[in-house]
């Protein structure tokens, strides 16, 4: 079974993807961290992030370890989101991720564009979501929690901004399959938002 879990940054759609993934004993990929892989190989390298043909030699992302924390800094994902929306990019990703979701025993997949373009055939697609607040006040957490200091408006303001380059980029926008079930995560405790997916799940599996 395939399970696409879609939706925009600190939605909590990582989270319930890393939690399916254990309930169904399948393997999960965090695309996410393959443009921010590849973010992080084009600042290495000193090129330019408005060049396309730039950004699609900085996919090239084999030696870049994608344990590497310097990929979850700010940098790594606002670089990812602005290169994100090149088609050479993307295009340079794509194997990958497809190569990935065709795994034998099938997998759980998170990003921005998996139940519509990566695995549209995926049997379960999510769309995760929560208001632009929630999320940031999140954000703002998880960077205080790591000893970062920053404003929650500036934190607020990036996730807006990232948002709208994520949903009005032309290659695949950010925005639910049509056949996705929505799951807004703005007041669910993370143990709720989990069992919510999980049902959600439930309801699309195949019958074995
Ligand atoms: O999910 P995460 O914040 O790590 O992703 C970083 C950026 O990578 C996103 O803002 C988005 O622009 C891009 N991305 C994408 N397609 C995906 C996953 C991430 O365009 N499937």
């Amino acid at each position: 079974m395939i399970i696409a879990v879609d939706g925009p940054a600190a939605s909590g759609k990582g989270t319930i993807a890393r939690a399916l993934a254990r309930h169904y004993g399948l393997p999960h990929m965090d695309t996410g961290l393959l443009y921010r892989a590849a973010a992080l190989n084009l600042l290495r390298m000193g090129l330019e992030p408005e060049s396309e043909f730039a950004a699609a030699r900085a996919c090239d992302i084999d030696q870049i370890d994608l344990g590497d924390p310097d990929l979850r800094s700010e940098a790594a994902g606002s670089v990812a989101s602005r290169i994100s929306a090149f088609p050479l990019v993307r295009q340079a990703l794509i194997e990958r991720q497809r190569h990935f979701a065709a795994l034998p025993g099938g997998a759980v997949l998170d990003g921005r564009d998996i139940g519509t373009v990566i695995a549209p055939n995926a049997q379960a697609k999510l769309f995760v979501t929560a208001t632009d607040e929630v999320r940031a006040r999140r954000r703002w957490e998880e960077l205080r929690a790591a000893g970062l200091d920053a404003r929650l408006e500036d934190v607020l303001a990036d996730i807006r901004a990232r948002d709208q380059r994520d949903s009005a980029r032309s290659a695949a926008p950010l925005r639910p399959a049509e056949d996705a079930e929505r799951i807004d995560t703005s007041t669910l405790p993370v143990e709720a938002a989990i069992a919510a997916a999980i049902a959600a799940v439930e309801r699309r599996r195949p019958s074995a």
